[in-house]
């Protein structure tokens, strides 16, 4: 047995050549301890998954490599696991390089901030996620971008005619969140491209599975991989992927220049859970819309906010661009009293109230107070909710969703 005094001077070694640990005090050799360039590369053996480092600093062999720019010398930007998420995004979004960030916010606005300088101007969705429209409004134009919105349902040509002389990027986001309305992206991608301008999309909804915005000329595909990508509700994280490379070396310095960061085990929980991405978007999507087929035909329902439905306004285009679609959609509810939207809201026991969406559970929230914020002139005589559907049996989702509606009617009864 190994004394901790006269430990083993075999293996693992401490990496550099003719390390003399025997002479080394106890300190040091804890330092070292089972270190080894083996332990770092992880072992000869390869595992399926790829080895998680936890690694701020990265070891470099001799002096003439601490310069190099061909290897990693610091681990800010990421290690294999990183690499091995943004690779795997890469093929997800046909991109040729994608890269991480640690929310879905920060994405987007890191996206923001690689494409637009001051003087610029953008051109953005007014259904685009609220905190997106609140940085660009603030943040932005702390910095001298410009910002002016278009309706979610405006049409190619009239967003394509907004652009200006500074206009140098339009934001997406289709659907748009909370009222779900859909944008010809290809149009105005081919549109803004004819005109020097880039396009920049909060594919969150699209997961880059059911929409794959660079095969629609978009430039930048913004992600929020907190959502259906990481799929568990326990981890933040956002990407952006990009086609022109050149694109993608911006993006890298934007990470460095900015100090964004995220943890090798994140990194690893979104990979291992993008690998069932397929599996658990074609659950949501199909009960979503059997869930959604069943609202529709309630009394209590004034109007399905779901683009894969057939019949709703979007949906022809839904059906040119997407290739399925997922758990999330919207509801007006018929006209009634304040108290019994809140009613509905009460009465669920399996759909949760939680603002997120993506994960494993079904949620349900109101979404009136976020849309009367937003200048985008939502007009509805009942109340706007949002249904998150996650992994439960269909069937059990219809009976809460039945005592909502029960519940609802009785409110509206008594008023
Ligand atoms: C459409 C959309 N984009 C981006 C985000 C932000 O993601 P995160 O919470 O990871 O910052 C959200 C969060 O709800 C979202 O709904």
């Amino acid at each position: 047995m190994t004394s901790p005094d006269k430990p083993d001077a075999g293996k693992p070694d401490a990496g550099k050549p003719n390390a003399d640990k025997q002479t080394w005090a106890s300190a040091t050799r804890l330092v070292h301890a089972g270190d080894s360039e083996e332990a770092r590369a992880g072992f000869a053996a390869r595992g399926v998954n790829p080895p998680v480092q936890r690694a701020s600093t990265v070891v470099l062999p001799d002096a003439a490599s601490l310069y190099g720019n061909d290897h990693p010398t610091y681990g800010r930007a990421g290690l294999g696991v990183q690499a091995s998420l943004e690779a795997a995004l890469c093929e997800l979004e046909g991109a040729v390089a994608a890269k991480l960030f640690s929310s879905g916010a920060a994405a987007i606005t890191a996206a923001l901030m690689t494409v637009l300088s001051a003087g610029d101007e953008v051109l953005v969705s007014a259904g685009a996620y609220a905190p997106t429209r609140r940085f660009c409004d603030g943040m932005l134009a702390r910095f001298g971008v410009r910002t002016r919105y278009f309706a979610p349902s405006a049409a190619a040509g009239e967003v394509l005619a907004m652009i200006g002389g500074q206009t140098r990027a339009v934001f997406l986001e289709s659907p748009a969140s909370l009222t779900f309305e859909l944008q010809d992206v290809p149009a105005i991608a081919s549109g803004a491209r004819a005109r020097g301008v880039l396009t920049l999309i909060d594919n969150t909804w699209g997961a880059g599975l059911l929409f794959r915005p660079l095969d629609h000329g978009v430039d930048l595909s913004v992600q929020a991989l907190t959502k259906y990508v990481s799929g568990g509700s326990d981890v933040f994280m956002g990407s952006v992927a990009v086609r022109d490379p050149s694109l993608g070396e911006r993006l890298l310095q934007t990470v460095w220049d900015t100090g964004w960061a995220v943890s090798p085990d994140d990194c690893y929980t979104v990979l291992r859970s993008l690998r069932t991405l397929t599996l658990r978007l074609a659950r949501h999507g199909a009960s979503a819309l059997r869930v959604a087929q069943w609202l529709a035909s309630q009394p209590e329902v004034a109007r399905m906010l779901c683009p894969a439905l057939p019949g709703s306004p979007d949906h022809a285009l839904w059906k040119r661009d997407f290739s399925g679609t997922n758990g999330l959609f919207g509801l007006v509810l018929k006209a009634g009293p304040a108290h019994a939207a809140d009613a509905f809201l009460d009465a669920l026991q399996v759909f949760k109230l939680g603002f997120s969406w993506g994960g494993f559970e079904s949620l349900a929230v109101s979404s009136d107070p976020q849309v009367r914020n937003l200048g985008r002139g939502w007009r509805a005589d009942g109340a706007l909710m949002r249904l998150h559907v996650g992994l439960e049996a269909p069937e059990d989702l219809i009976a809460d969703l039945r005592r909502g509606l029960d519940a609802f009617a009785a409110a509206c009864d008594q008023a």
